[in-house]
């Protein structure tokens, strides 16, 4: 590379990366074959439209590039129709909501202190402001169980044309069937946002919202999944013609949503994307891609008793994914941020995150959010478990102590050195 500055922070961040651990549960490592897929020469290419349908000419790879990225992404979630070109999680939702509500129409999603995402309608939000959000939260903040008759209520009372189960933060798995009994009481969409979860359901370590009825599943791609930065909406139907406009039905959804994706909410693909993509999913079709995925949530269950036993209260009692949400505050009295600074200087990343009903502001919430699926890609098994614990509690204790931290900064970085990558 030519651009000095550029590669100087590229090397920066590399080693960023190498010497220590990422235990923000919604990020990974991604495989040399993904970061030169992405780094291709498909960066290059125009290709609005679709396979067979574009507005361009010089297709020829392009088609052949997206076609395997759905039919792998099909194959991997058992889905009739899959959509590869949102450019992101947020996008992909948005496209499901434009493709199947009007403004002003209900969606019915998880309360957003309770474990729900930005893009499910946060106030701060396009969508918030086109659609009409409501919420459902945990009967339990002590077990993570969702309140199923409150759900079912709040279904009943505002006929909703979407309802969303899905989360950012949510540390236990979700009983897709009551979902689904309570939509189809109310003729409501079901749609799964499992973009936390993508990894696990697809290496069989996760519930399939598709086993229970749901509709529609969007994700995005980096996160278990292990893909490039991107989003992908999966879907039940009868794949036809996206250029001519279909009656809405269900069984139209899968072209209801190409339409709405292009031209409805975006311009032309992605085709790099697309193509670390279709690479990503192909290693998660593989058999190791499911001892990494039951490996995730064995690492993520371990660290939370690991954890417990140091003194750590966490939201939902545990985990059952790859996630787990400490309350540092009720645990030892001090704000996320300041657990977040601490550990961070000893080279663990992990964010601040809300608890649910949180005291305390957004920007110092009480809560830590971490999770497994990045240290897991760098080979780590349970028995390493009980050190990471132990370093993320000393990094509390030692938070204004700048030699201490030194000392544990060098620990880790002497572990991480001697990992893979
Ligand atoms: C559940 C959920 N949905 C959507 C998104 C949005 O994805 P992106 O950041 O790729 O737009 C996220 C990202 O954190 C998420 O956790």
């Amino acid at each position: 590379m030519t651009d000095t500055e550029i590669q100087r922070l590229i090397q920066g961040e590399t080693a960023r990366q190498h010497d220590g651990l990422e235990l923000i549960p919604s990020e990974n490592y991604v495989s040399d074959d993904v970061l030169a897929a992405l780094g291709s020469v498909f960066t290059n290419k125009y290709s609005e439209g679709y396979p067979g349908r574009r507005y361009y000419g010089g297709q020829e790879f392009t088609d052949q590039v997206e076609t395997l990225a759905i039919e792998r992404a099909k194959q991997l979630f058992g889905a009739d129709h899959a959509n590869v070109q949102p450019h992101s999680g947020a996008q992909a939702n948005e496209a499901v909501y434009y493709a199947w509500c009007q403004p002003g129409d209900t969606i019915l999603a998880m309360d957003l202190g309770h474990g729900g995402h930005l893009t499910h309608g946060a106030p701060v939000t396009r969508s918030a402001r086109e659609y009409n959000f409501v919420r459902y939260k945990m009967k339990d903040i002590a077990t993570g169980e969702i309140d199923y008759d409150e759900l079912r209520h709040l279904a009943l009372e505002h006929k909703p044309k979407i309802i969303l189960a899905g989360f950012s933060a949510y540390p236990r798995e979700l009983d897709y069937g009551a979902f689904a009994a309570i939509g189809r009481e109310v003729g409501a969409l079901l749609m799964a946002d499992v973009a936390h979860i993508a990894g696990l359901i697809a290496g069989g370590a996760a519930r399939n919202p598709f086993d229970d009825g749901f509709h529609v599943l969007t994700t995005t791609t980096h996160k278990t999944l292990r893909g490039p930065r991107g989003g992908l909406i999966l879907s039940r139907g009868t794949v036809s013609n996206p250029l001519k406009a279909p009656e809405k039905t269900l069984e139209n959804i899968p072209t209801l949503i190409d339409r709405a994706v292009f031209p409805g909410t975006q311009g032309g693909p992605h085709m790099h994307t697309i193509a670390a993509k279709a690479v990503a999913f192909g290693e998660a079709l593989q058999p190791e891609f499911r001892d990494y995925a039951h490996q995730i949530v064995a690492n993520a269950a371990r660290l939370a008793t690991e954890l417990q036993q140091r003194g750590f209260i966490l939201v939902a009692g545990g985990t059952s994914n790859h996630l787990i949400l400490a309350n540092v505050h009720q645990s030892f009295g001090i704000d996320g941020k300041t657990a977040e600074r601490a550990i961070d200087a000893i080279g663990l990343t992990l964010n601040a995150n809300a608890v649910p009903d949180d005291p305390l502001p957004p920007f110092r919430p009480s809560g830590i959010r971490l999770g497994t699926p990045a240290m897991t890609t760098r080979g780590l098994r349970e028995d390493d478990m009980p050190r990471i614990a132990s370093w993320i509690r000393a990094a509390i204790d030692a938070r204004d102590d700048p030699d201490h931290l030194a000392t544990l900064r060098a620990e880790v970085r002497d572990f991480c050195r001697a990992l893979p990558r």
